[in-house]
C-alpha cells in the first residue's frame, strides 16, 4: 500500500513538472483515471496484437495496463515528444517487451519501421488534438490510418470532439464513448480501419 501511494505522488509530481513546462503539448494538469483505461481498453483484441503503439504516454498511466493485457511476445512501443516522461518510464518500467521513443507521433510510420514492425495492430493517443500546433493534429491522423493494419483500430480520449472531425476522413467507422469519472470528463473514440 504504502509503495502504491510513493508510486502514485511520485507518478503525479512528474506530470505536473512536465504540464508546467510545456502546458499546450501535455493539455491536462492530472494523469487519465483508471475508468477511462478501462474503458478505452475494453475493445481491444489481445491475442491478435503484436504491436501495440501509444502516443503520449506521459508517466505510463496506460502503459502499465497495456502490459498487464499484452501477450508475451508483443511489443509495446509509446512515443512522447518530452524528454521528461521518456526518462520516467525508461527508469521505471522494466518489461522486455516495452519501448519508449523520444520523438512526435507525426513520425509514427518511421517509428514503426525502425522498431522492425510492418505495421501497428492498435495505437493508442492521449494527445491534446485542440492544442497541438496547425496542421500537426491531420498529420498525426493520417500517419496513423496509413500505419495500422487491416482491421486495427485508433483509440483516442480527448476533452473535446476535435480528434474525431481529423478521424473521420480517413477511418469510415468510428465507435464514441464518454468518460464522467475523469478530470475532466473526456470522450472516447475507436477509429476501425477497413479490412
Ligand atoms: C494529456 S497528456 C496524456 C498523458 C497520459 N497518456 C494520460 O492519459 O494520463 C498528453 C501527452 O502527449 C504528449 N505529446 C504532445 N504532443 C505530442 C506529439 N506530437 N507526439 C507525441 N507525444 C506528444 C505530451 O508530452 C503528453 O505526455
Amino acid at each position: 500500500m504504502a509503495e502504491k501511494i510513493s508510486r502514485f505522488s511520485d507518478q503525479a509530481g512528474v506530470f505536473f513538472q512536465g504540464f508546467v513546462k510545456h502546458p499546450r503539448m501535455v493539455g491536462s494538469i492530472i494523469p487519465s483515471s483508471r475508468f477511462t483505461v478501462n474503458k478505452m481498453l475494453a475493445p481491444v483484441d489481445w491475442a491478435n496484437c503484436r504491436l501495440f503503439v501509444e502516443y503520449g504516454p506521459g508517466v505510463g498511466t496506460f502503459c502499465r495496463p497495456v502490459l498487464e493485457r499484452l501477450p508475451a511476445g508483443a511489443a509495446l512501443l509509446v512515443i512522447d515528444t518530452n524528454p521528461l516522461y521518456i526518462d520516467y518510464l525508461n527508469r521505471t518500467i522494466a518489461d522486455s517487451r516495452f519501448t519508449a521513443v523520444l520523438g512526435s507521433a507525426a513520425d509514427v510510420e518511421q517509428i514503426v519501421r525502425q522498431s522492425g514492425h510492418g505495421h501497428a495492430d492498435y495505437i493508442l493517443s492521449g494527445l491534446p488534438f485542440s492544442t497541438l500546433p496547425d496542421g500537426v493534429g491531420p498529420a498525426i491522423v493520417k500517419a496513423t490510418h496509413a500505419v495500422l493494419r487491416p482491421g486495427g483500430a485508433f483509440l483516442v480520449y480527448q476533452f473535446s470532439a476535435k480528434a474525431r472531425s481529423y478521424m473521420a476522413r480517413h477511418f469510415t467507422s468510428i465507435d464514441s464513448g464518454f468518460e464522467f469519472w475523469n478530470v475532466l470528463p473526456c470522450r472516447l473514440f475507436w477509429g476501425w480501419k477497413s479490412e
